[in-house]
C-alpha cells in the first residue's frame, strides 16, 4: 500500500465507544478509496475519539500496523460529535474534507462518489436518504421515519438538500476555511457548515442508510434541546434581522405575563397602592425583557456591564410606555371613529410602541445594525 501520495481525501470519524465498529469501517474505507491511488489520490482515515478507553487505540494501532492510513486524535476535555469533526477537519491534511459516522450506517462505498461531486466542482457533498435512490433500512417503523422528516422541517428556512440531517458529507478545504466562526452544538453538524460556509453549489449523493449493527446509538432526549437551540443560532445567523424581531416580539409577551403577575402580586399580597403597583410592575416587565433580549434576540450584540446597559433600555420603554398613552389619548380624542372604536386605537398604540420599542433596543441599546 502506497502511503507517499499527497493527501487528496481526508475522512474525518468521531467516534465514542466504536473500537468493534472502528475495526470494521477502516478497511472498507481502504477498499473505497485505494483504487483511486493511481489517479494520485491519497488520503487518509482521521478517528476523533473523545476518551473512550474501549480499546479504540489498540484498533488503530492494529490498523496502522496493516499499513492503513489511519490517525487516531484523542479528545479528553469535550464530548461533542460536532465540535469532534470540526477539531478532525483542522487537523486534516486533505484538500476534500469528508465526515461520516463510525457505526458503518454510512456506507464507506459512497466515498468515491463523494469525493468526485467536489472534484466536479460543488463545494459541499451531503449523502441523503431522501434523494432519488437513496433509501433507508427497510425495518424502519413509520413512526421513525415521521420523526426523522418533521425534524428535518425547521431546518428548511437554512438549506433545501433533502437530509440537511445527514451525519455524511464532503466540503472542499477551500470552503471550510472561509466559513463564519462555527459554533456547533450537538448532532447536525452539516446544518451548521451549510449555514456558515460560503456553499454556492450543494451536490446530493444518495445513500441507503443501514442501522447500526454493534454498539448503542448516543442519541438521546438532550440532543433534542440542543438541536432546538443550534437551530435558534442560526436562524439568527441566516436571517438575522428577522430572527430579532421575532424573537423580541415573543419576548415582549412574556413581558405582559410579568407586568401582570408583579401588578396583582403587589396589590394584593403586598398591598402597595395599585398607581405604585403599576409602576413597579412595568419596571419589573421591563427588567425581564431587557434580559432576555440580551440573552436570546440581540445575540450578535457586545455585551456591555449592566449598569450601562439596563438604564438605557429603561429609558426607551419608558419613552416606549409614555408614547403608547399619548397615542391612544389622541387617535380617541382626535378622531370620531377611533373614539367610537377604542379597541382598534388601542392596537395601533400598541403596534406602533412595539415598533419603536424594537427599533430603538436594536439600533441605540443593543446596536446591531441592519444586515
Ligand atoms: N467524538 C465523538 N463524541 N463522537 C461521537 C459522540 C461524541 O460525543 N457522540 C456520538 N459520536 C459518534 C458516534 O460514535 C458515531 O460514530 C457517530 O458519532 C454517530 O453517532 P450515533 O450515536 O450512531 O448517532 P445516530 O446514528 O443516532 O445519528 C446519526 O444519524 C443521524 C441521522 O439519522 C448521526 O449521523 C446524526 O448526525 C444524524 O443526524
Ligand atoms: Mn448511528
Amino acid at each position: 500500500m502506497r502511503n507517499d501520495l499527497p493527501i487528496d481525501v481526508s475522512v474525518v470519524v468521531p467516534t465514542y465507544c466504536e473500537a468493534d465498529n472502528i475495526a470494521l469501517l477502516a478497511p472498507r474505507v481502504a477498499a473505497a478509496l485505494e483504487p483511486l491511488k493511481p489517479l494520485n489520490i491519497g488520503w487518509e482515515l482521521v478517528i476523533v475519539d473523545d476518551d473512550s478507553r474501549d480499546g479504540t487505540d489498540v484498533v488503530c494501532e492494529k490498523l496502522v500496523a496493516e499499513g492503513l492510513p489511519v490517525r487516531l486524535i484523542v479528545r479528553t476535555d469535550e464530548r461533542d460529535l460536532s465540535t469532534a469533526v470540526v477539531h478532525g477537519f483542522n487537523q486534516a491534511r486533505g484538500r476534500i474534507l469528508i465526515a461520516m459516522d463510525a457505526d458503518l450506517s454510512h456506507p464507506p462505498e459512497a466515498l468515491p462518489d463523494m469525493r468526485r461531486r467536489i472534484d466536479d466542482g460543488a463545494d459541499f457533498a451531503i449523502a441523503s436518504r431522501f434523494t432519488a435512490g437513496g433509501a433507508i433500512s427497510d425495518d424502519w417503523p413509520w413512526w421513525r421515519l415521521l420523526a426523522s422528516r418533521v425534524a428535518a422541517l425547521p431546518a428548511a428556512p437554512i438549506t433545501k438538500v433533502s437530509d440537511p440531517m445527514s451525519g455524511f458529507f464532503a466540503v472542499s478545504r477551500r470552503c471550510f476555511e472561509q466559513a463564519a466562526p462555527l459554533r456547533p452544538i450537538g448532532y447536525k453538524i452539516a446544518l451548521e457548515l451549510l449555514a456558515k460556509c460560503p456553499v454556492k453549489d450543494v451536490a446530493e449523493v444518495p445513500i441507503r442508510f443501514t442501522d447500526r449493527q454493534i454498539g448503542k446509538s448516543k442519541v438521546s432526549l438532550k440532543q433534542a434541546f440542543l438541536y432546538l437551540r443550534h437551530l435558534r443560532l442560526l436562524y439568527h445567523h441566516v436571517y438575522p434581522n428577522w430572527s430579532e424581531t421575532l424573537h423580541f416580539l415573543s419576548i415582549g409577551a412574556t413581558g405582559v405575563v410579568v407586568d401582570i403577575a408583579a401588578y396583582l402580586l403587589l396589590v394584593h399580597s403586598l398591598d402597595v397602592h395599585h398607581v405604585s403597583a403599576k409602576a413597579l410592575s412595568f419596571v419589573a416587565a421591563s427588567v425581564s425583557n431587557w434580559a432576555l433580549n440580551r440573552r436570546y434576540s440581540f445575540v450578535r450584540a457586545e455585551k456591555p456591564p449592566l449598569s450601562q446597559q439596563l438604564p438605557k433600555f429603561l429609558a426607551v420603554a419608558a419613552i416606549g410606555a409614555m408614547f403608547n398613552v399619548a397615542l391612544y389619548w389622541l387617535l380617541t380624542t382626535l378622531s370620531a371613529w377611533f373614539s367610537a372604536h377604542r379597541l382598534a386605537a388601542l392596537l395601533v398604540a400598541t403596534v406602533v410602541t412595539s415598533a419603536w420599542n424594537f427599533l430603538a433596543s436594536k439600533l441605540l441599546v443593543f446596536k446591531t445594525a441592519f444586515r
